[in-house]
């Protein structure tokens, strides 16, 4: 049996469906919005990466700062022997990880794209012989089953991506997770951390213009796949910062009153003059926030860690 075990449990035109329900769902209420997982086509892709390299843009370094540092830290407390990786995308920054744990039995990523789920498994298993992959081609945010692989298991979520989420979503979240762990199991959790408001607007408003152009490439998105006729240059980038909620918010604000189609939902959209259309939140966190929101789903913190600076966190918490 070859060690590289790839599973589709996304229908092949799941994506569709959900893309045209998120769109009708999202603009024919008030205030707009759109969730921020459209964002990521093959040239959204390309323009996070180029995200992650810019000076304002701190998360990924401070991140991989803390694995670097701590993955042998990591892998002794959580003695796990199956790594379950949710949107895994290249698991470039999972290779400190791997690389601290050579007991490692088998590695479970799991993301929407196909492409990046051969080429990292591929890789891997070529590099590592003895470990099998079983990569799962699924939706996490839509509850997935995991192959049956010894335990403990670790589930590891990076990159601060469930900052995406709110409350509510979260708490949803977070308990699915738990149910895919039995107790003993632990998650590698990484937050961002509430910082300086100047700093936090600037990460999602760099001066080179690549974060603009990340959250216009959705009308993009919306043009090519929806029959949408979005003009990229009738809306402006907004990043603000929500004191109270915690979060940042990317938006679109329409330069002027303008009426946009879309055939495949058979929709005429109406914009007023500055109207603003959310595309994505991105939630900052505390210690104690992150404590009471994994106790809640049935998981007890035991570890916390930070880049030099406190910028980020990982945590680790262990299922009860
Ligand atoms: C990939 C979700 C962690 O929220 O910081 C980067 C996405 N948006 N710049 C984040 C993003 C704007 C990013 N995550």
């Amino acid at each position: 049996m070859s060690p590289f075990h790839l599973t589709r449990t996304l229908p092949e035109d799941a994506t569709g469906a959900a893309l045209r329900a998120d769109v009708l769902n999202g603009l024919t209420r008030t205030p707009k919005t759109l969730p921020p997982k459209w964002f990521y086509d093959a040239l959204g892709s390309a323009l996070f990466d180029r995200i992650t390299e810019l000076p304002e843009y701190y998360p990924t370094r401070a991140e991989r700062e803390i694995l670097l540092g701590r993955a042998a830290e990591i892998a002794a407390a959580s003695g796990a022997r199956t790594l379950v990786e949710l949107g895994s995308g290249s698991s470039d920054k999972t290779r400190h990880l791997l690389d601290a744990m050579p007991g490692l039995h088998a590695y479970v990523p799991v993301d929407v794209s196909e492409s990046a789920l051969r080429q990292a498994g591929e890789a891997l298993v070529a590099e590592r012989p003895g470990l099998e992959v079983h990569a799962l081609i699924a939706d996490f945010t839509a509850g997935i089953r995991l192959p049956e692989t010894p335990g403990p298991r670790l589930v590891a979520f990076l990159g601060g991506t469930i900052g995406n989420l709110v409350p509510e979503e979260r708490a949803a979240f977070l308990t699915s997770v738990r149910a895919l762990l039995a107790p003993g199991d632990a998650l590698l959790l990484g937050t961002d951390l509430v910082k300086d408001e100047g700093v936090l607007v600037a990460a999602y408003d760099d001066a080179a213009g690549v974060t603009a152009a990340f959250n216009k490439n959705v009308l993009s998105v919306m043009n090519r796949e929806l029959g949408a006729d979005f003009d990229p240059g009738a809306f402006d980038h907004v990043a603000v910062w929500d004191a109270e909620r915690e979060w940042i918010e990317m938006r679109l604000r329409s330069r002027t009153a303008q009426t946009v189609k879309v055939p495949a939902l058979d929709l005429a959209v109406d914009f007023a003059a500055g109207e603003e259309l959310r595309t994505e939140v991105s939630a900052k966190f505390r210690r104690e926030g992150v404590k009471a929101e994994l106790a809640t789903a049935g998981l007890n913190l035991t570890h916390w860690w930070t880049d030099a600076e406190g910028r980020f966190a990982l945590s680790l918490s262990v299922a009860g």
